[in-house]
């Protein structure tokens, strides 16, 4: 992986990430969409006809500049838009984009483009994997999220019933495009859960990213997902099917953020606002047990509340049902879980020493009023 951009505030930075012997481009920029319809093309084998998948916030504000860049390399995209949200990982909708591929004639030359947030880009991703059995896959990632997260690693899926992301495959995209200006019409609260996974990032590869990600939010946004895509890149390379244990520390704040979705039910928190108040409980848990000093504990706090992200969990969620979600996603084997903890600000590990009742007295710690007021 080469970095060669990764803190400049220039308009355009690439990151190559190397994953299953083979390699692909991140393109990060601002404007960059509107000339990136060659780049596409090429890195998709160069063919004629794709489709075009959105969602239904995404499409009317981003599909049309899309189109034009697409048609300008001479590629005619058949644009297939899917209601936003994330019942659209569904079989329902993959088959439904499935048939619509088939429907507009696209053969083994033609490629797939994902426009939209990480629903989109792991829809559209899969239905890639396995149209024809696997045609070439683009992100064109559209929220804070998918570019510096989602977009990059290769995993993309659907959720069923039984679970979310249950259903899926590893599909590398031949080409990322993080266009910051596609940003600009993302809600506020959305960009602000996208920062805790940039705070995530920091915490877990790149402590001064933690200091800094406020100000780079506000004066280099390009800058800023470059460096967190040039993380993700690292960790996915080095542990591209999630077997060595490397990838899983990008769950740092996952265990008990996953837990508290499901408490207090889907839709109370978004995922990066779980995910904040699941680092607070990760780094106590961290406090306690690794030896993370407290004044790193302190820094990453700032760092998310900078975001006002949550980071006390509400006095109305109780412990039981945490607790089950808990023992449901994660077996405590011989009454401990593999868990991810910090040392120091910038590097994690896996414990598994981590027993239930720490994670309790970790969510005891954590409880209360949000200082800020929110949520
Ligand atoms: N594949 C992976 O490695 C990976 C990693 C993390 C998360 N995910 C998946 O990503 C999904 C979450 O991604 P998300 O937070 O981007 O959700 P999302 O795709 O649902 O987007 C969030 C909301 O923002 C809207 N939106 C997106 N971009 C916009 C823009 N530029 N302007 C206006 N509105 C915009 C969407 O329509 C949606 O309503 C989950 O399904 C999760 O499982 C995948
Ligand atoms: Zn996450």
């Amino acid at each position: 992986v080469s970095d060669p951009a990764g803190k400049s505030t220039a308009a355009t930075a690439a990151v190559l990430v190397s994953a299953e012997g083979a390699s692909y481009t991140v393109h990060i920029g601002h404007g960059i969409v509107d000339g990136a319809g060659e780049l596409i093309r090429d890195a998709c084998g160069g063919g004629r006809r794709c489709a075009l998948v959105t969602d239904s916030n995404v499409g009317p504000a981003h599909a049309g500049r899309l189109v034009r860049a697409l048609g300008a390399a001479g590629v005619e995209p058949v644009v297939l838009t899917v209601p936003a949200g994330e019942g659209s990982k569904s079989f329902g909708c993959l088959e439904r984009l499935c048939g619509d591929m088939a429907a507009a004639g696209l053969d083994r030359k033609s490629f797939v483009v994902g426009l939209g947030g990480g629903v989109v880009g792991d829809l559209s991703g899969f239905a890639a994997a396995v149209y024809l059995r696997g045609v070439p896959h683009a992100q064109v990632p559209t929220s804070l999220l998918a570019q510096v997260d989602s977009s990059v690693g290769g995993k993309t899926g659907i959720n069923i019933p039984a679970g979310k992301n249950l259903v899926g495959a590893f599909h590398q995209p031949a080409v990322v495009v993080a266009d910051t200006a596609l940003l600009e019409t993302l809600p506020p609260r959305a960009f602000r859960e996208g920062m805790a996974e940039c705070i995530k990032h920091g915490i877990i590869r790149d402590a001064p990213l933690v200091d800094e990600a406020a100000q780079m939010a506000r004066d280099d946004l390009p800058g800023l997902v470059a460096r967190n895509i040039a993380i993700k890149a690292r960790v996915v390379a080095e542990d591209p099917f999630e077997r060595s244990g490397i990838r899983a520390l990008l769950n740092f704040g996952h265990t008990v953020g996953h837990a508290i979705e499901q408490a207090a039910g889907y839709g109370r928190f978004l995922h990066g606002e779980a995910i904040a108040i699941g680092m607070a409980a990760a780094l106590r848990l961290s406090v306690t047990k690794a030896a993370l000093p407290e004044d790193h504990e302190r820094r990453a706090l700032e760092a998310l509340e900078a975001f006002d992200l949550p980071i006390r969990l509400p006095d109305d969620i109780p412990e039981e049902p945490l607790l089950e979600a808990l023992a449901r996603d994660k077996k405590f084997e011989s009454g401990s879980i593999r868990f991810v903890l910090t040392s120091a600000l910038g590097s994690a590990f896996v414990s598994d020493q981590i027993s239930r009742d720490d994670i309790l007295d970790a969510i005891r710690a954590i409880r209360g009023k949000q200082g800020n007021g929110i949520l």
